[in-house]
């Protein structure tokens, strides 16, 4: 094994990964802003900000997979005699004498230093603002006066983020600006249907300005390099057409020792349309002022920024653990917290891998995602889930995807995933599991966005579990539709025509024997969930009903599902065997092997064991568990995509990471604490962080979608990182499976899962009114609550009855 480099290292006392040398093995980036006005941001400042909507509303232009790599971005140069620098290093890659870039809780701070100056940026977005605070500080350490001349850039985007890097025919000429004292503001297509524009503001005289790409930085020239800065010149230009940016030029002199701070500020206003001009073609400028207003001192922006942390502060406070293993409780009290926001902020919308032009927010993807966030804000959570279902049709199919600025299904995309009604269940269950609000089920929701198609939202979880049970194959199991949960699972399409997209292209459903055993353990993990809940609300018969088919289900999976060692993953069109011993490749799939454990069907029989065996026979390595085994080499026009990847990279053999916690959990329930616990540190952003941050690749402080399995060219490397469903599910799998911390209807549940090596550990929990400090002794136990003492008196069962207050539980295993 080669020595892997590191290019930084965890502070949990602030909450912080620090990087300290910008060169990493890819973007290591972060997230600001947490409802409207989001930015993302890599370790040397790339990326860029949007207002709700990646593709709609995009306010700075950012290029994705460019030479070089991360490009553009909100820069500072800082030009100090002839030596031009930036804090990021980035875009001049002038070599600096100190470099750090601390990520934190929706903020990022990027220090650089050179020849005795420093530039400290802060970078976030305040708590209910519609823009990105910029402050800089500079701060001359040297012993003689520093005249310095200061440039700062963003370049806009004419709003659509897809039409921006196509339409030039238009886009060339439809770029205007305004410049107005210290902020430049950005108004293309503002004259026309648009009621929104951008600003860009610094909080400080400047002494010139540059609105105009090409002049700024020379047509044949970089951002590396731009003509203006130079030269430490700004050429006061105004852009008509072509490329709108926005640079301030400031002269700033520096005694020694001498700090300066200036906040810049980048904005986004709607305006009311009779209200949009302050005169003939000027934007009226008022609530930008305001906007302004609030945030123009170094005090006002350090205020935000506190406000900004205490929020941090109370969420992280809902679930907190002390176990003794820094590695496990930075990532239950940090990272993986963190994560769980921005997966439920993005779903797979905008991160360094998703253009943000592609995709929306999914009804799988987002219900998931919900699991993972509930019990830091649910009223959000809560919306999200009308929202969602909202998108539903009325025969319980439902868009696969929809924008979250107009809350639309995709068209492109369309429906026909027939797992996608069964989450529904599942992120509808964990919301009223943590607030205890059943008043959800009455909410009126329509289908499709239609208004008067109203029906309750508890209706639209009954047509969910409908919508399975009239899909049912002729082994009795659910069709699979387009794919389950394995988008590329697609065994009704079809496709020799490279031209066309194996998600979108017409399936062939008339006559398809393809079932799916992921759906089936899906359903029987939700139906069992939707009985439970049909019985709190005392609906008997509807639970009766569902039981039946939940029973029927089993049956069919022990009948037509089980292969001898583990569970088949699915039925073909013609009705053949997928995931089976009899198949050449393939053999065995992940999926079905974690839902029909986490459903326990068979367990009796020894399928449960058999198959959780089968696992860590077949499908783990190093880096965790592959998602099939063996790697199909060839492509198989009755499968579709997942056959179209190379051996070992995502859908094909790949270590797709969502999808481990479904085994862990397994593992769990079958009471396995040491196998759970292994799986489980394999994929532990934390352990990885330890030992393999080159090869690893992407950002080692959380989840990726995919990491390259046993069988890729080089396995271990990520791809794909933070916006994936593992953040959840691992979330999910730690503090209900692994630390065994459940919210259930009438209390909290206690049933750890743990290696033999456990020592004691206390978790913190705020549940609805109460706050409760659970400490756990496991006693060497892998699994088994034998004694549960609630303020000191011994409690009958393992659920913790709810009551508001303060509570002291001490549970013996
Ligand atoms: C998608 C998920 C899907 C998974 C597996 C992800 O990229 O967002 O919806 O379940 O891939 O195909």
């Amino acid at each position: 094994m080669e020595q892997q480099k590191r290019y930084g290292h965890f502070d949990d006392q602030h909450r912080e990964y620090v990087i300290t040398d910008p060169q990493t093995p890819w973007p290591w980036i972060n997230y600001l802003g947490n409802e409207d006005f989001f930015s993302l941001i890599s370790n040397t400042a790339g990326g860029y900000s949007f207002y709700k909507d990646a593709k709609f509303r995009r306010i700075t232009r950012y290029r994705y997979n460019n030479v070089p790599m991360d490009n553009g971005g909100r820069y500072f140069y800082v030009k100090d005699g002839e030596t031009v620098w930036n804090p990021g290093w980035k875009p001049c890659k002038t070599p600096l004498d100190f470099y750090e870039c601390r990520h934190g809780m929706s903020y990022t701070r990027i220090t650089g230093r050179k020849n005795e100056v420093e530039a400290s940026v802060l970078f976030f977005v305040p708590l209910k603002k519609w823009a990105e605070v910029q402050k800089l500080t500079l701060t001359n350490q040297s012993k003689e006066t520093k005249q310095l001349k200061l440039f700062s850039f963003e370049e806009w985007c004419l709003w659509n983020a897809a039409t921006d890097m196509e339409n030039f025919q238009r886009n060339f000429s439809t770029g205007e600006v305004e410049i107005e004292g210290s902020t430049i503001y950005h108004k293309t297509e503002y004259r026309e249907r648009r009621n929104h524009y951008a600003f860009y503001h610094v909080n400080a005289p400047i002494q010139g300005f540059d609105t105009d790409r090409e002049t700024f930085v020379g047509l044949y020239n970089e951002f590396a390099n731009p003509d203006a800065v130079m030269e430490g010149k700004p050429r006061n230009s105004h852009a008509h057409g072509w490329s709108p940016i926005a640079s301030h030029y400031i002269e700033a002199t520096l005694a020694p020792g001498e700090s300066k701070d200036f906040v810049f500020l980048l904005g986004y206003i709607e305006n009311e349309q009779d209200k949009k001009f302050s005169a003939p073609q000027v934007i009226n400028k008022e609530k930008a002022h305001a906007l302004i207003a609030e945030l123009d001192t170094t005090e006002k922006v350090d205020k935000a920024f506190a406000e900004l942390n205490e929020y941090w502060d109370a969420l992280l406070n809902i679930y907190n653990v002390r176990t003794g293993n820094d590695k496990l409780d930075r990532m239950v009290n940090i990272w993986n917290q963190y994560q769980c926001m921005v997966t439920f902020n993005f779903s797979r919308s905008a991160s360094f891998f998703e253009s943000g032009v592609g995709r929306g927010m999914g009804f799988r993807d987002s219900n998931q995602d919900l699991v993972g966030f509930v019990h830091q804000i649910p009223p959000r959570a809560r919306q999200r889930i009308i929202d969602i279902a909202s998108t539903q049709f009325p025969d319980g199919g439902c868009y696969h995807q929809y924008q979250p600025l107009t809350k639309r299904g995709n068209n492109d995309i369309g429906g026909g995933f027939n797992d996608d009604p069964c989450w529904l269940i599942f992120g509808t269950v964990a919301y009223i599991k943590e607030t205890g609000d059943f008043s959800i089920l009455d909410e009126m929701v329509p289908f499709d966005n239609q208004p008067g198609s109203e029906v309750t939202l508890f209706e639209h979880l009954k047509i969910s579990m409908d919508h399975v049970i009239k899909n049912l194959g002729p082994h009795m199991l659910p069709l699979i539709g387009r794919a389950d949960w394995n988008d590329c699972l697609n065994l009704n399409c079809f496709s020799w025509d490279p031209n066309e997209s194996f998600q979108t292209t017409e399936n062939v459903s008339e006559g398809t024997k393809a079932e799916s055993l992921m759906i089936a353990g899906l359903f029987v993990v939700t139906g069992k969930d939707y009985v439970a809940l049909c019985k709190q609300i005392g609906k008997n018969d509807e639970a009766e009903r569902m039981q039946q088919a939940v029973d029927a289900m089993v049956e069919a999976v022990k009948k037509h599902g089980w292969d001898g060692e583990w569970y088949l993953r699915a039925y073909d069109f013609y009705g053949r065997k997928i995931g089976s011993n009899e198949c050449e490749e393939a053999k065995i799939f992940i999926e079905s092997q974690g839902w029909c454990t986490m459903a326990e069907i068979g367990a009796e029989e020894g399928m449960v064991a058999k198959s959780l065996d089968s696992c860590k026979k077949y499908l783990e390595c190093e880096h965790g568990m592959v998602l099939n085994n063996p790697a199909f080499t060839k492509y198989i026009y009755e499968y579709g995509e997942i056959s179209s990847y190379p051996e070992g990279y995502k859908e094909n053999a790949g270590i797709f990471c969502h999808n481990n916690p479904w085994v862990i959990i397994g593992e769990c329930i079958a009471g396995r604490g040491n196998d759970a616990w292994s799986h489980y540190a394999k994929i532990l952003p934390s352990y990885v962080e330890e030992k393999y941050q080159t090869l690893h690749k992407v950002e080692p402080y959380v989840n990726c979608q995919m990491v390259a399995g046993k069988d890729a060219f080089r396995p271990g490397e990520g791809k794909n990182s933070w916006l994936t469903g593992t953040a959840a599910w691992m979330w999910y799998t730690v503090s209900e499976f692994i630390l065994g911390i459940k919210p259930d209807y009438d209390g909290i549940r206690i049933d750890p899962c743990l290696p033999e090596t456990a020592t004691d550990y206390t978790v913190s929990r705020k549940f609805r009114e109460a706050d409760y400090e659970i400490t756990i002794h496991p006693n060497g136990s892998q699994k088994g609550v034998k004694q549960i003492t609630l303020d000191g008196q011994p409690i009958q069962g393992t659920v913790i009855p709810y009551s508001a207050g303060k509570h002291i539980v001490e549970v013996t295993m």
